[in-house]
């Protein structure tokens, strides 16, 4: 049975009287993966694939075993799924691996969607500053979504590669990510996945999706900052270059030459963040135990109750989606309010939410705004958390006796 305020138990830092609707920055851990990451400190701590003593075996085992676990959940084979810092590192680790490898050169098109987070976004950007490649943009609706027509209007320019992300953070829209990975492969066209918000609320098979590529954080489903993954197909991993040199990746260096180790180390050069792939091993058996069904439905409701409930408020502003294509992040303003001014009233009532521009200013600037609010809900969340902000919202004129 699905109960957050069962859920809620395993979260010390949510006994606090905190609504924390900042989900889509950064989730809260449970005890399971904190306790994990003691466990490996004081029983495990060694480094990987180096030695063959025993507490060596035992930090290798909790290792791999972590990949195997994540690499099973979204459906991958282990050799596919590469350690990174996280969805940034791994879209880097792309563009570079790409245009040094020449699997991407010169003059070649690449299409982005301007729902795009910065990480997605910059990386090819600044590859087709500086290499000569050409930026293909993929617009939105007024409400962040995009539409397969406009997908097919980019890739029918000769597009090379398309980086998308299945589901924004700004706005919150669930982009319809396996039709277009369905397009894109019609036309040969390679796919980047940005999976950092879609991968902690849906359930996505790699294979099933048929992306090229994926990339995802751990600290955005319980896991801890500093570590996540990209998701390769074999084919391509094989034929791609490293993206960083020195230990763990090479096979034999001579003076003359090196080569490179088998996937997936051939892309983790140095010691790796063991600990942080122990946390999100962790963090995965946790996701991977929950009713999916339930959970989905469960922060879909919260996140329709806070649009519904503030769309009736004359003097706010809701974006984005209203309908199916919408999931757990709400963005909104407050007319005649800078939306750090309302963030910080919204402390005081000890509701956290996000304010800003969420590193996705192409897409702000679409639907004309330089910044927004942004309360995001995960599954721990409950409907005390909602009405704390709304109740918040519905007071704010006492604070700002202008606003309304
Ligand atoms: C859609 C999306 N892509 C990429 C990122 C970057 O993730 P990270 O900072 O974990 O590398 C984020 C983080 O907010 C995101 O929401």
């Amino acid at each position: 049975m699905f109960s957050p305020e069962q859920i809620r138990k395993d979260f010390h830092i949510l006994e606090e009287e905190l609504a924390y609707l900042d989900n889509a920055a950064t989730t809260q851990k449970p005890d399971n993966v904190i306790n994990a990451i003691r466990h490996y400190y004081m029983k495990q701590n060694s480094n990987v694939h180096r030695s063959n003593y025993e507490l060596a075996e035992l930090a290798t085992q909790a290792f791999e075993s972590s990949r195997r676990t994540i690499a099973n959940f979204i459906g991958s084979e282990p050799e596919e799924l590469i350690f990174t810092r996280g969805t940034t590192e791994s879209i880097n680790l792309l563009a570079y691996s790409f245009f040094v490898g020449g699997l991407i050169e010169a003059g070649d098109k690449i299409a982005v969607t301007i729902a795009e987070h910065h990480s997605n976004f910059v990386p090819w950007q600044q590859l087709s500053k500086r290499f000569g490649t050409e930026m293909v943009y993929v617009d939105t609706d007024d409400e962040g979504r995009i539409s397969l027509s406009e997908v097919k209007k980019a890739l029918d320019k000769g597009v090379k590669l398309l980086a998308f992300t299945g589901m924004s953070n700004s706005l919150g829209v669930v982009m319809p990510y396996v039709e277009i990975c369905h397009l894109a492969k019609e036309r040969g066209v390679l796919t980047v996945l940005d999976g950092a918000q879609l991968v902690p609320h849906h359930k996505v098979n790699v294979k099933e999706v048929g992306c090229d590529f994926m990339a995802f954080s751990a600290h955005k489903m319980l896991g801890p900052m500093g570590i996540g993954a990209l998701y390769g197909r074999r084919e391509l991993l094989e034929k791609m270059v490293p993206f960083l040199y020195g230990g763990e990746m090479i096979d034999e260096v001579t003076l003359e030459d090196t080569t490179f180790n088998v996937l997936p180390y051939k892309f983790e050069a140095g010691t790796p963040n063991v600990a942080g792939t122990v946390g999100f091993g962790e963090a995965i058996r946790y996701l991977a135990r929950l009713e999916w069904g339930k959970v989905q439905e469960h922060v879909k409701k919260l996140a329709d109750v806070l649009i519904h409930e503030l769309e009736r408020i004359p003097y706010v502003e809701v974006y984005g989606p209203k309908d199916e294509t919408q999931h757990s992040i709400v963005s909104f303003n407050i007319k005649g309010l800078h939306p750090h001014d309302v963030s910080q009233y919204l402390n005081s009532w000890k509701v956290a939410v996000r304010s800003g521009h969420h590193c996705a200013q192409p897409q702000l600037k679409r639907i004309g705004v330089p910044a927004t609010c942004r309360a995001s809900v995960y599954f721990y969340n409950t409907e005390r958390d909602v009405e704390r902000m709304l109740e918040a919202i519905k007071n704010i004129t006492n604070e700002f006796p202008w606003v309304g």
